[in-house]
């Protein structure tokens, strides 16, 4: 015996063959109504997960983890002292088999200490592992291990960002070639859950618009600039200090970290794959406190924001144009990401039929990236022994990557021109601005609606910092 499924039609139940053997543990309810004509025929369904109130078999999954640093000594961590808890709650027992490492000689959680090991092979060949956690980082070895624990079968949780975002077509060929999933909500934003419901709970909308602050690093020192009139050099120091920004900080502040979640973001959006290098990006180096004033003087707040754009859609010939970019822009005080400071992260779409969404909270640090990785492995569990199907990694539709040039406002500040030099400049390329002050070295403003090749050329011709107003 093993899940034990129960359909009840009119009141009789019927059993249907299960899996697993072990302790029966209280389960969700998830009754499912059916009304069909003038009968009513109520169907009650046991879903998968198990749930408080029915009987369904504890059964016991063996995993593998990839990597113990931040994130993965939190999950370790979360699966010692809350294994249990989450067992009942979900049915799943799981068992760390092994956890592979870099460097044996560091000193370890003494829980972890006999299930360290250099040998890769100890993970990805050993046939009772099911699922294999890769919290390692990193595009190679990751993408040899992955493809090798897929390909043998294994459901794969991972959190790397840099892999998926370069490797959609390799990783999709090995989840098919093994039959096998891969989960990767924390890859994105930590904590907040935005994969799961792209993949799923909203896969029946049309996606037509996203805009993203999914870096915790340069959100904090930004936040820091506007709230402490610290300049980028202080603000990023204090950020180092705390914790929050790496010793070489340049993936973030340059917007390489928060381009790969785009592309991973825009990758299921669009039903198929957008790589790293088709995201644009600029960071934050060149921000300026005169920046981040002007900015709140004017009813904005300076944001690093990741935003899409479908541009047009072709479902029957199964392609998508779409505008993918990472740059500094201005956000009027008033939308909902404008709140979202310090190390949050956060994601607002519009979405047909569902309307505007927004997601926010933590976007790293390991627990809250346990959360994230904790909830992939139980749905990656369920996959392994057969409780659920996963969805395909992404889809297969030909994205083209363009730059909308539909007109948009743009923010400029020229160091070396003052206001009427850097009005002259614009008119003779037609630009209008429709605010220009006088800054304390030159002058700034923001253009009326500009096509982004245009602006990007003004700036260019003045030498100026140039961001995108929303
Ligand atoms: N940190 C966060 O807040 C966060 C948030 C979201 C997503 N992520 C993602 O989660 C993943 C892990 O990040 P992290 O911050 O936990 O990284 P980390 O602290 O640097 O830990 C990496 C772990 O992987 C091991 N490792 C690295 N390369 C290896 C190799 N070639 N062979 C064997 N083991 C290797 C390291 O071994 P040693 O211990 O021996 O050095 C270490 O245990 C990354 O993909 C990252 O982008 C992180």
């Amino acid at each position: 015996m093993g899940i034990q499924r129960q359909l009840s039609i009119y009141g009789i139940g019927l059993q249907v063959p299960s899996i697993g053997e072990d302790k029966r543990v209280p389960a969700i309810t998830n009754p499912c109504l059916f009304f069909i004509g003038k009968v009513g025929l109520r169907v009650n369904l046991l879903t998968s997960l198990a749930t408080p109130g029915e009987n369904v078999r504890m059964i016991e999954v063996t995993i593998g983890i990839l990597g113990l640093g931040t994130v993965g000594s939190a999950v370790f961590d979360e699966l010692h002292r809350h294994g249990e808890w989450l067992a009942r709650r979900s049915g799943i027992r799981f068992k760390v088999k092994r956890i592979l490492v870099q460097d044996m000689g560091k000193k370890r959680d003494p829980r972890a200490e006999s299930l360290v090991t250099s040998n890769p092979a100890e993970v990805l060949e050993d046939p009772s592992i099911q699922v294999v956690v890769e919290l390692m980082g990193g595009y190679q070895p990751a993408l040899d291990y992955v493809k090798r624990a897929l390909h043998c079968g294994k459901q794969v949780v991972s959190a790397n960002k840099h892999l998926l975002s370069n490797a959609w077509d390799i990783l999709r060929e090995a989840c098919e070639s093994g039959k096998a999933g891969m989960f990767f909500e924390a890859a994105v934003a930590g904590a907040v859950p935005i994969i799961r419901p792209l993949r799923h709970s909203l896969i029946a909308n049309r996606i037509g618009e996203l805009e993203a602050i999914v870096n915790g690093t340069t959100n904090f020192v930004l936040t820091e600039m506007r709230s402490h009139g610290a300049s980028f050099a202080q603000a990023l120091a204090k950020a180092q200090k705390l914790g929050y920004a790496e010793a070489d900080p340049s993936a973030d502040v340059d917007g390489l970290d928060a381009a790969r979640k785009m592309a991973i973001l825009s990758t299921l959006i669009c039903n198929g794959p957008v790589y790293e290098r088709s995201v644009s990006r600029r960071g934050i180096r060149e921000v300026s406190q005169q920046d981040v004033e002007f900015a709140e003087s004017n009813g904005f707040a300076l944001k690093l924001l990741g935003g899409l754009r479908v541009l047009s859609v072709d479902s029957e010939g199964g392609c998508c144009s779409v505008s993918v970019s990472v740059e500094p822009a201005l956000l009027p005080l008033d939308h909902p990401l404008a709140g979202v400071n310090d190390v949050l992260n956060g994601i607002w779409l519009k979405a047909e039929p569902a309307g505007e969404l927004l997601f926010t909270g933590h976007g790293a640090g390991g627990p809250a990236t346990a959360s994230s990785v904790l909830g992939d492995l139980i749905f990656a569990a369920n996959v392994a022994i057969g409780r659920a199907a996963p969805a395909p990694i992404c889809g297969d539709w030909q994205v083209s990557v363009e730059k909308d040039e539909r007109p948009q406002r743009w923010y400029l500040r020229a160091d070396s021109l003052g206001v009427r030099e850097m009005g002259d400049v614009a008119a003779t390329m037609g630009i209008k601005f429709q605010l220009l002050s006088e800054g304390t070295r030159g002058s700034c403003g923001i253009t009326a609606p500009t096509p982004r090749g245009l602006a990007e050329a003004l700036a260019h011709r003045t030498g100026s910092f140039v961001a995108r107003v929303v």
